[in-house]
């Protein structure tokens, strides 16, 4: 017999029913927390059918197996492991996809969101006046006080950004708590970015006030166990969203940040060039392929840690990559001049021949190295 319907458990006759909410907790490094945060859930949704999925990143502290292990003995618990992606947004979605309960919450790992709340969000949304319900930091009777002071302005940079920008008008985009009908996010979920960590305000620009949201306060307490995930790098994820809602889809981030390393490669190659030059009195061709390796080295450190952060290569993985990286730009660099040569034997305007063969030169790189370098798995 499941331990969950075994006889004097309070959880007897829930575990018969369909749940009725799905708890999705994205975790990466959370052993510490997990059961504590399940014995949370347990105490404040007694008397609600409900099933708990953690999706967890393949963490290095197990927190996957201590899951397992709770799963086992629990048939409200599951676990999606998944191996090879990052990412707190694609997580969520995922989880949430996994479920079927008529509503879903997300809900953080480390016990810094309160699930006191979630009874009162799964009531507003029976109810049927809304669509989405919001844990609120920062509406009359809710608070942060946990933040420290720099995390306090960019948070409060970015809600601003977000409203003024996408005019989301609510007063927490930001917020990773929060519960949504599920047929409004299966509408929603094929445009969504798995990328980076906005899922809320992500769901809230694509529906683009078709959603009928309600925001309920509460108190941001202060992590229990572990740190935080989010360095300061995620504030490019956030630009990258707000760029692509505001473009539709046109502008990838990952692109622009590609050909910004490649400008800075630029500066690199002059810098090679000079030296190699004045320094070691190498002959000028010589100069000019030091420079060329000096740039494509700092591209491909520079993409590694910025442009395919949530890829990142190491270890051997690197080594292999840094020599396809060579290869892939040559063969850039050989469309470039040919393109450009081409475009100057037709119209003779320097500037135009070299910035279609420059623009020929980053577009190859980019779609080659995302195939060969930096790839999926
Ligand atoms: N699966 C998975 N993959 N989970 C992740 C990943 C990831 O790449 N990165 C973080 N998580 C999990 C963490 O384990 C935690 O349960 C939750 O996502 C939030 O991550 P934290 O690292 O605790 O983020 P935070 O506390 O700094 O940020 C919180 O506040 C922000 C608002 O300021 C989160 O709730 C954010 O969503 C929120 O935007
Ligand atoms: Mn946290």
């Amino acid at each position: 017999m499941n331990e969950a319907i075994r006889p004097g458990s309070e959880s007897a006759l829930e575990a018969d029913v369909a749940p009725q909410l799905s708890v999705i907790v994205p975790t990466f490094n959370e052993c510490d927390n997990v059961t504590t945060l399940l014995r949370r859930l347990e105490t404040a949704l007694a008397g609600t059918a409900w099933e708990v999925i953690f999706v967890d990143d393949n963490s290095p502290d197990g927190t996957w197996n201590v899951v397992r292990d709770l799963a086992r003995r629990d048939g409200r618990v599951r676990c999606i492991r998944r191996v090879g992606r990052r990412g707190l947004s694609g997580a969520c979605i995922e989880g949430i996809l996994a479920s079927s309960a008529p509503f879903a919450a997300v809900i953080d790992a480390d016990l810094q969101h309160d699930e006191t709340q979630l009874p009162k969000m799964l009531a507003l949304l029976r109810g049927g006046e809304f669509d989405l319900v919001i844990g609120s930091r920062y509406i009359e009777g809710g608070s942060a006080d946990s933040f420290d002071r720099q995390r306090a302005g960019a948070s409060a940079f970015a809600t601003g950004l977000a409203r003024r920008v996408l005019r989301v008008k609510i007063a927490d985009p930001m917020s990773g708590f929060f519960m949504i009908r599920r047929d409004r996010f299966e509408q929603l979920a094929p445009q969504l970015s798995t990328q980076g960590f906005k899922i809320l305000l992500d769901i809230v620009a694509t529906a683009g006030g078709h959603l009928r949201i309600k925001e309920i306060p509460y108190n941001f307490a202060a992590r229990l166990h572990g740190e935080s995930k989010l360095d300061s790098i995620v504030a490019l994820d956030f630009l990258g969203l707000v760029l692509a809602k505001l473009t539709h889809d046109a502008v990838s981030l990952r692109f622009l940040l590609f050909a910004t390393v490649g400008s800075i490669g630029i500066l690199v190659h002059f810098v090679g060039l000079f030296v190699a030059l004045r320094a070691f009195h190498l002959p000028f061709t010589a100069a000019q392929g030091c420079g060329a390796f000096s740039a494509m080295t700092s591209n491909f450190i520079l993409n590694n840690f910025l442009t395919y952060r949530d890829q990142r290569l190491s270890g051997l993985a690197l080594v292999r990559g840094l020599v396809v990286f060579y290869l892939v730009c040559s063969v850039g660099l050989a469309a470039n001049v040919g393109v450009a040569f081409s475009v100057y034997d037709q119209e003779p305007i320097w500037w135009l021949a070299g910035a279609a063969g420059a623009l020929m030169g980053v577009v190859w790189n980019y779609a080659i190295s995302g195939l060969f370098v930096w790839r999926r798995r």
